[in-house]
């Protein structure tokens, strides 16, 4: 079976693993701080703190950045759960704004309109959240102008473009964005099994985070109320357990000397998709902005199953025989039961991403995805396809 996405490991990163459990740190040892560093000089971040997962991350960012109950905090629907959910965990209000129908991020003209709705009736939003979905950078210029012009907190989902560039420039995430997050789930661009961090030139909320980060315990002189001894520590706020092992770094150290050459391998499947698929009627495949280099975390192909008269499931069902597992990302996050029930949301609020989840479904990309395996997926699409 062909999946959707899977994890490059070879000999070298088994190795690094391999290495550190045989010395003496499996966790809170020198492969963490190795890890952060080595993300700091790829991303040009001063300040990076390596955590469990990018759940944790989000989590930890709504947190540092004080987002509390009647805070709005605005995103976009076409990502994963865990995106919006980091909103309601600090106990403010998520709202989203449409996706640009080219790019699938976050429409920046929509987020100012809906700025100014809630200005009009006194309201100020706190923070955006950006996705760079799919491998694909946000119109991040047009979101810094707005959080500039309106005084807003800016943060970027960045799990899916790792290597990916705006403005020829692959360290744009912490330029642009007050926060930056990522996951190096098996499936992202790197892995360290679980894992996640967080990246900011801003060493306030790094310090936050650090320390949220390992149950807000501090030992810090400068912040203790008494000193009982070199064991004394103490809590001045709730805290959680969000650490990342040393061979779970150990494994991203190595990984991330290989993201270049990931990349490259997506780089090369997507374009023989792109060349495949262009021609085929009622297939649309994504589309790159001009200030964009797109890492293709994922291939989001859209499919006009209404002109076909198919089903998505039948679609799914036939590729599934085939030896091929599709996956789609993502059901908008506002029509989930939650979101619906707890804040109102409706189908129709935000129509591009209703539209673009009915039509999409993505393919396996991946960088050890074989020639064969290439063509069979191009073959069995394109073959089912014109069969309608
Ligand atoms: C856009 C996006 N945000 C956040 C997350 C959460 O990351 P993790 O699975 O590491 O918790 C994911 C991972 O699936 C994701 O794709």
């Amino acid at each position: 079976m062909i999946s959707y996405g899977k994890q490059s490991i070879d000999q070298s990163n088994i190795d690094a693993v391999v290495d550190v459990l045989n010395g003496d740190w499996l966790t809170q040892g020198p492969a963490v701080e190795t890890f952060e560093n080595d993300l700091k000089s790829y991303f040009d971040a001063k300040n990076v703190c390596a955590v469990a997962n990018g759940t944790a991350a989000l989590h930890l960012t709504g947190l540092a950045l004080g987002w509390q109950t009647g805070d709005i905090v605005i995103t976009s629907p076409i990502t994963f759960l865990a995106t919006v959910n980091c909103i309601v965990y600090a106990g403010a209000t998520p709202d989203f704004v449409d996706i640009d129908p080219v790019t699938y991020t976050i429409d920046p003209n929509k987020v100012e309109e809906k700025i100014k709705a809630y200005k009009s009736k006194g309201k100020k939003v706190k923070a955006v959240i950006g996705i760079d979905y799919a491998g694909h950078p946000c119109d991040w210029q047009a979101l810094r102008e707005i959080a500039d012009k309106y005084k807003l907190q800016l943060v970027n989902d960045n799990c899916h473009a790792l290597g990916a560039s705006y403005n020829a420039d692959k360290q744009y995430a912490v330029k642009y964005a007050d926060v930056v997050i990522q996951s190096y789930h098996p499936v992202k661009l790197i892995t360290t099994g679980e894992g996640g961090a967080i990246l900011t030139n801003d060493s306030k909320i790094d310090e936050k985070v650090r320390c949220l980060r390992t149950h807000s315990m501090t030992q810090d002189p400068n912040q203790l109320e008494k000193n009982d001894g070199p064991w004394y520590y103490e809590m001045h706020e709730v805290g959680y357990n969000y650490r990342i092992t040393d061979f779970q770094c150990a494994l991203g150290s190595s990984q991330l000397k290989k993201l270049d050459h990931y990349v490259q391998k997506r780089l090369e499947i997507a374009k023989k998709y792109d060349e495949s698929f262009s021609s085929v009627d009622s297939l649309k495949i994504p589309e790159a902005h001009n200030l964009v280099d797109h890492v293709y975390h994922l291939y989001p192909l859209q499919i006009d199953f209404n002109k076909l008269s198919l089903t998505k499931t039948a679609f799914f069902e036939k590729m599934k025989q085939m030896g091929i597992n599709l996956q789609v990302h993502y059901i908008p996050v506002h029509l989930q039961p939650f979101y619906k029930r707890n804040h109102g949301f409706k189908p129709g609020d935000y129509p591009i991403a209703e539209k673009f989840y009915d039509q999409v479904v993505s393919i396996p990309l991946y960088p050890s995805l074989t020639d064969v395996e290439i063509e069979k997926v191009v073959t069995d699409i394109t073959k089912f396809v014109e069969s309608k």
